[in-house]
């Protein structure tokens, strides 16, 4: 699918460069034809200017007889057509290359005839004393410039393939930069399915085992509470496990921050303090609460407390009997400071950076045997990230682990 993806990246690449080469191409030849065209009409202009004052007058006729034995004298060959007409519109004399016969007036570029270069033309009224007596007018073939533009055309059409082929070899290595989130993405969500299906399989086999136990053995009505106990523990575990992910997914959609409120932070701890005592105490932890400040954040509360629980959660986990462990609250640099300490096993630094990854967990079969599927801390940090707070990790191996959390205070 993805090599799909990266074929169509590159086609989209080279299709629209070569859109752009052809828009810019014509761009081009337009202005390079306007600006050669501009120079042809600039040059006509002087040669009409120049070659006026040269004109004598002979019975009321207009000649270059003499300003034309001068030029022939140079050995010049004239590149443009000079003709004079007399007053009755009949030429009288040509010079230079042969020309289009008769008045152009106002004609500026034109093509005589099919089989022949189009050509510039100019001319200006000839007077005596006020009095008509011809006029003077100078034809320049634009074939320099005709055949400048079609070496443009041919040249730009001849890059082209080149042009092609370059940019699809580009368009295909740049293409793979390009999806290269696409292609960690999914192998981040092919791993995390892989993971989800292997955590649901344990249960899974455990209530089968079960079930064909019942099915080769006992009646129904006469069920071992020992089977059913362990088929409810593997409910329980799937159960558990589908809340995370679905928990886990809603910290990813945007409306979250919508839905964000003032907080009590203090409230919430309480709460939350009288849910986890009872548990503690079975444990013989000595646990406790300490609130410094009542000001409130903006969150949604719902992950708030699925973040302190599930740090408490590991807090007993991984304390042992006797152990001590603190919850406490308290206003610093315009921040709220949640700290979960406790006095149990420690994570060892090396695990530390990898403890926030989905489905982690540090001794396997410990955290397993107590319904652990290592999601608890990647909520924690989803959370987190979806309300700018910082999360730091203190340990040391046999004394104990702190979760310090901290929140912007709302103004
Ligand atoms: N307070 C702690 N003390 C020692 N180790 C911890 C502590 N908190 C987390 N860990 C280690 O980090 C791992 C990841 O924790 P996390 O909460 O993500 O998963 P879990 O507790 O194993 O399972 P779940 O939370 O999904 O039930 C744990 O398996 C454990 O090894
Ligand atoms: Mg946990």
């Amino acid at each position: 699918m993805l090599y799909k993806l990266r074929l169509r990246l590159t086609l989209w690449f080279v299709s629209l460069s070569i859109l752009l080469y052809l828009i810019l191409s014509i761009l081009f030849i337009l202005v390079f034809n306007h600006l050669l065209t501009d120079l042809l009409n600039e040059e006509l202009r002087g040669l009409l200017r120049e070659i006026r004052p040269s004109i004598v007058y002979i019975d009321n006729k207009p000649t270059l007889k003499t300003w034309a034995s001068v030029a022939k004298s140079f050995s010049v060959k004239l590149l443009a057509t000079i003709q004079l007409y007399g007053a009755d519109g009949k030429l009288l004399e040509e010079y230079g290359p042969s020309g289009a016969k008769g008045l152009y007036k106002g004609v500026i570029n034109f093509r005589p005839k099919q089989d022949l270069p189009s050509i510039l033309s100019y001319y200006r009224d000839l007077e005596i004393n006020d009095k008509y007596c011809g006029f003077l007018q100078i034809q320049l073939s634009t074939k320099t410039r005709d055949d400048a533009l079609n070496r443009l055309t041919w040249t730009i059409a001849i890059i082209a393939p080149f042009l092609l082929a370059g940019l699809g070899i580009t368009g295909y290595f740049f293409s793979a930069t390009a999806i290269e989130p696409t292609e960690k993405s999914f192998q981040v969500l092919r791993q995390f399915m892989a993971d989800a299906g292997h955590e649901l399989t344990t249960p899974l086999t455990v209530i089968q085992a079960s079930i064909e136990t019942i099915e080769n053995g006992q009646s129904t009505n006469n069920m071992d509470p020992e089977i059913i106990s362990v088929m409810l523990r593997s409910i329980t575990r799937m159960s558990d496990l589908a809340r995370d992910l679905m928990l886990l997914a809603k910290m990813e959609i945007p409306q979250l921050v919508l839905e964000m409120k003032p907080v009590s932070l203090a409230n919430v701890l309480k709460i939350i303090y009288l849910d986890f005592k009872e548990s503690f105490e079975q444990k013989r932890i000595n646990f406790n609460l300490t609130i410094n400040t009542e000001k409130s954040i903006l969150a949604h509360e719902e992950s708030i407390r699925a973040l302190i629980n599930n740090l408490l959660q590991n807090a007993l986990r991984y304390t042992d009997n006797g152990g001590s462990v603190s919850l406490s609250l308290e206003e610093k640099n315009n921040h709220i400071i949640l700290k979960v300490k406790d006095t149990g096993i420690g994570i060892p630094k090396e695990n530390i950076p990898y403890i926030f990854n989905r489905f982690y967990r540090v001794e396997k079969s410990r955290s397993r045997a107590q319904g652990g599927s290592g999601l608890g801390l990647a909520i924690v940090k989803a959370v987190c990230e979806a309300h700018n707070a910082l999360i730091k990790v203190d340990s040391d191996i046999n004394i104990g682990t702190t979760f310090t959390v901290s929140f912007a205070i709302i103004t």
